[in-house]
């Protein structure tokens, strides 16, 4: 399948690993989903500066195709991590967090395809604006950073596609290829999963972590820090006491207080899936098995040809 996006990155299917920090913090997930002819995209947030030189060169003697990294702009390693990026002559960003302007001539020089995650209408003019390549769009669905104004994806992947001109990842709420195939009708140039690739054996989450996505229901997701950086994640005792001082009124500073005594290192790394936050989106109801991630992108493009021949039928 030829979409603009395989056609800007030179990949073989229009599926993207999303970038999910610990969990997609490794090398492993990354080359898995990227030899399978997928975009892997490495998340290098939680990182420091010497392990994230260490796992860009081990995806770079893993895989030959392209692959991706996410670097958040407005991080305190950002510049470092992007001078790391820019001396492996990454094939691929997926900036998110953080203006691109500045960084987009240096990086086109050695051939760098720039996608810029965003939220809203207003963020996604001003990276097209900018001059980026393509953008990421997210839904109100997906796990880790939902738009805070909580449109769905349906609606902001359709709302952006009518102003802006440049190809287009949609993101959030899709687990299997059926999901893929609606977003690509909507107008998407490739979707991109981030929840579904939390159950591969690659994946860098406690087991923890992994059976609690696998016994979520779709309804069994909290949106958190309304008015903060709101995060989605699965319920839990957290979860649970953020909204209970939500509705006794808690001022925003006892609020803010309360979303910084939990993280996702907490759940991710220590399994601590009832005190930490366990980033995660709607999809991860339609998530019922762990499969390695090689099997799952090919998996996944089966059923995508198999929704586009439902479609053809009708
Ligand atoms: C555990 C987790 C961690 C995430 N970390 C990041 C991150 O470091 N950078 C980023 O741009 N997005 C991050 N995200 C958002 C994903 O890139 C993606 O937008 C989201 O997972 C898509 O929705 P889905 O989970 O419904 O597939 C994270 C998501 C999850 C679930």
């Amino acid at each position: 399948m030829k979409t603009r996006i395989t056609e800007l990155l030179g990949i073989e299917h229009p599926i993207f690993q999303a970038a999910m920090s610990w969990a997609s913090s490794n090398s492993a997930l990354v080359i898995a989903v990227s030899n399978a002819g997928g975009m892997g995209v490495l998340a290098a947030g939680p990182l420091r500066i010497e392990d994230f030189r260490k796992v860009v060169g081990e995806i770079q003697a893993g895989t030959q195709k392209p692959w991706g990294l996410n670097i958040p702009l407005n991080s305190s390693k950002a510049k470092e991590m992007l001078d790391v990026a820019y001396e492996a002559r990454v094939p691929v960003m997926v900036a998110s967090q953080g203006g691109p302007r500045e960084h987009l001539e240096r990086f086109r020089g050695i051939g760098t395809k720039w996608l810029h995650v965003v939220a809203s209408v207003e963020h996604a003019k001003k990276a097209e604006a900018a001059g980026v390549d393509a953008l990421v769009v997210d839904g109100v669905e997906a796990g880790g950073h939902p738009p805070p104004s909580e449109v769905t994806t349906l609606v902001l992947v359709r709302r952006v596609l009518q102003e802006v001109k440049l190809p287009v990842v949609a993101s959030g709420g899709v687990a299997d290829g059926a999901g893929i195939a609606a977003l690509l009708a909507l107008g998407a140039d490739a979707v991109q999963l981030g929840t579904r690739f939390i159950a591969t054996p690659e994946a860098g989450v406690h087991e923890n972590y992994k059976r609690a996505v696998l016994q979520a229901e779709v309804d069994q997701t909290a949106f958190v820090g309304r008015g903060l950086a709101p995060i989605r994640q699965l319920r839990n005792r957290f979860a649970m006491d953020y909204a209970a001082a939500e509705r006794r009124g808690a001022s925003s500073a006892e609020l803010e207080a309360l979303f910084k005594t939990s993280s996702l290192k907490l759940a991710a790394h220590d399994g601590d899936v009832s005190r930490g936050k366990v980033e995660a989106g709607q999809s991860a109801g339609l998530v019922h098995d762990i499969v390695p991630a090689g099997e799952l992108l090919l998996r996944l493009v089966k059923e995508l040809e198999e929704a586009r021949e439902r479609l053809a039928r009708l």
